[in-house]
């Protein structure tokens, strides 16, 4: 290579009129303007114009002319002003360009399989398989810069805080999350298997308990789970305990942490102290524990008011303790047949029997089941939805309190985007508190730790967990921002007797304790101070400080949503002697 760069693409100007300069990158697009070749020359930092004249020495102009997209090439040239009629003010260089004196070709490229100004319109498949360039599009390599700045700002933050950053194993043994784990088979010990880490959650307790009072990691966690466009199979958080602290300290730190980001990364101070909403209350008015208050759409109770319906499946979802809930839009008051049975589809994809729907107009119900309302049921729903004159009234009922509010949450989220409620220039940010300690799963017909087994349940709460284990709560948090869960986190237990009382309640055995997280149970004898702390999906952030749509466009290399790596391919099959190693054999699926 004899020319190398003496700037780049992005930073040349009418500061530079007359210099001669070389530019190394890629060819952007070319135009043949009826004798004179015209040449935009990229890199990351921008594009610049670079002229070739059919009058220039040798045969630079023929050579020029065999130039392609994505070519590779070296220019020199002198900078000159743009006549006024080609200036263009889009574009950082957009007052000069490069009249070539000499050029050198450093690589050719294949015709690309799509031209990479209309490939984010391809399918994400192709762009997948060909990531490298897919990657060169300036939307997707600015994402990377902001997620690089995103991690920058949170090792100068923390560190400065006195946290320090510790690096946690990544073949390990079953951590404590709650997904499926990912298992890599140990050579050494055949038929033994190490699971990847789905957080380094007991680790970070244990650096607790050695001493290490602060700790943070930018760090990759590893899950088996369905996936959907906030979900990786393997994904990074920013990990985060803390010795000799209560909720509000951990609060304060992380608030003041998303105050930096907002300021620094969308230049928009933030409210702080961040507003906080339990989870019974995030689940009554809106359906879901992390509701996006962009908009202000409360979810109705109207339970009560229909106790006595001659509509008898909400009679008998009121009395069995079920749930009937409405959303009021008067936006929507004129939709049609067809709109609501599309939405009925939705309610019924998701599991929910379908939505009721009737029309307020004025003192007035109309339509839909309103012809079941008796005089006194019309008052009382007159009088709840006195501020709206017309609207549609979207009404779900289950007699699981929780699926309705749920369905009723999703049904919010939908009609707010069709009906275009939510002002996408806003940021809203809460904390949801009092989240329940433990759920009943079905499966194992036991309880399960909603957050993990280390969560503290509240102290005034330590006796319900052998009474009453559904009405204990944590002393976990979420932090959500537009309705996405960006962080979350707990007070830990710290005292091995409150942890043997938590693993009582949730049905495990000391010996199965024993067998899982021996190592944790051990520490916490041997003077583990009070702790807590929190991690924030690193993914998720960067994809809304990004306002990209989906959490691969801010990872150089994901996974598809089958869990696919396309360009490398992967997984694939391994050979026989590997296996043989490993003292594993694989079943024979087709049969
Ligand atoms: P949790 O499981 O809530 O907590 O995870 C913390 C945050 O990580 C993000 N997240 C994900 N992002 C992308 N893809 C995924 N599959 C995925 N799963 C989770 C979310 C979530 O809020 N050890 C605890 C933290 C603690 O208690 O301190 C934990 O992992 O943004």
């Amino acid at each position: 290579m004899n020319l190398k760069r003496t700037h780049t693409c992005g930073e040349l100007s009418s500061k530079h009129l007359n210099q001669s300069v070389i530019l190394n990158g890629w060819v952007d697009d070319w135009r043949d303007l009826g004798g004179v070749l015209f040449i935009g020359l990229r890199d990351r930092y921008g594009v610049t114009q670079i002229v070739f004249e059919p009058e220039s020495k040798g045969d630079l102009y023929q050579n020029a002319k065999k130039l392609r997209s994505e070519f590779v090439i070296a220019v020199k040239g002198l900078v000159r002003r743009r006549p006024s009629d080609a200036i263009n003010p889009e574009m950082k260089t957009g007052d000069i360009e490069i009249v070539c004196s000499e050029l050198e070709l450093l690589n050719i490229s294949k015709p690309l399989p799509f031209e990479l100004k209309d490939y984010a319109e391809k399918s994400e498949e192709l762009r997948l398989k060909y990531r490298y360039l897919d990657l060169r599009r300036g939307i997707l390599q600015n994402n990377l810069i902001m997620r690089h700045k995103l991690a920058q700002l949170t090792r100068e933050y923390f560190s400065d805080l006195n946290f320090v950053e510790i690096e946690t194993p990544v073949l390990t043994k079953s951590t404590p999350e709650g997904a499926r784990d990912f298992l890599v088979p140990s050579r050494m010990y055949p038929g033994k298997f190490y699971a990847m880490p789905q957080s380094p959650q007991t680790y970070k307790q244990i650096l607790m308990i050695s001493g290490f009072d602060r700790y943070f990691q930018i760090v990759k966690c590893y899950r088996d789970e369905d996936l959907r466009k906030d979900r990786q199979p393997e994904f990074t958080q920013v990990d985060i305990e803390m010795s000799f602290v209560d909720e509000e300290d951990v609060f304060q730190v992380m608030e003041k942490y998303m105050a930096r980001l907002f300021e620094n990364l969308l230049n928009i101070v933030i409210n702080t102290p961040i507003p906080r909403m339990s989870y019974d209350q995030a689940m009554e008015n809106y359906g879901s524990d992390k509701p996006d208050l962009r908009y202000d759409l409360k979810i109705q109770n109207l339970t009560e008011i229909f106790k006595d319906s001659a509509f008898n499946i909400f009679s008998k979802i009121s009395q069995e303790n079920g749930f009937i809930g409405a959303l009021v839009l008067p936006e929507a008051r004129d939709y049609s047949r067809k709109q609501i049975d599309l939405l009925n589809e939705y309610i019924k994809s998701l599991g929910g029997a379908g939505i009721a729907t009737f029309i307020k107009n004025d003192q007035k119900f109309d339509g839909g089941i309103s012809k079941f309302f008796n005089e006194d049921e019309k008052s009382r729903l007159l009088s709840q939805f006195k501020s709206s004159k017309q609207a549609m009234i979207f009404v779900i009922a289950d007699s699981s309190i929780e699926k309705a509010q749920i369905l009723l949450g999703y049904l919010r989220q939908k009609l707010a985007e069709d009906l275009d409620l939510i002002d996408k220039n806003v940021n809203v940010l809460s904390w949801t508190v009092d989240f329940p300690l433990l759920e009943f799963d079905p499966e194992e017909q036991r309880f399960i730790a909603r957050h993990h087994p280390f969560t503290s349940p509240k102290l005034t709460d330590l006796d319900l967990l052998q009474n009453k284990p559904e009405l204990a709560r944590a002393r976990a948090y979420d932090l959500i921002w537009n309705g996405n869960e960006i962080a979350g986190g707990s007070i830990r237990i710290h005292q091995r007797e409150v942890q043997e009382r938590m693993f009582q309640a949730l049905n495990i055995s000391s010996a199965e304790a024993r067998e899982k997280f021996g190592f944790l149970l051990d520490a916490l004898e041997y003077g583990a101070p009070p702790h807590g702390g929190i991690a924030f999906g690193f993914d998720r952030m960067a994809m809304l400080f990004a306002k990209a749509d989906s959490i691969r466009d801010v990872i150089a290399f994901p996974k598809t949503s089958s869990a696919l790596a396309l360009m490398e391919n992967a997984p694939t099959p391994v050979s026989e002697k590997q296996l043989r190693e490993l003292g594993l054999k694989i079943k024979d699926h087709s049969k």
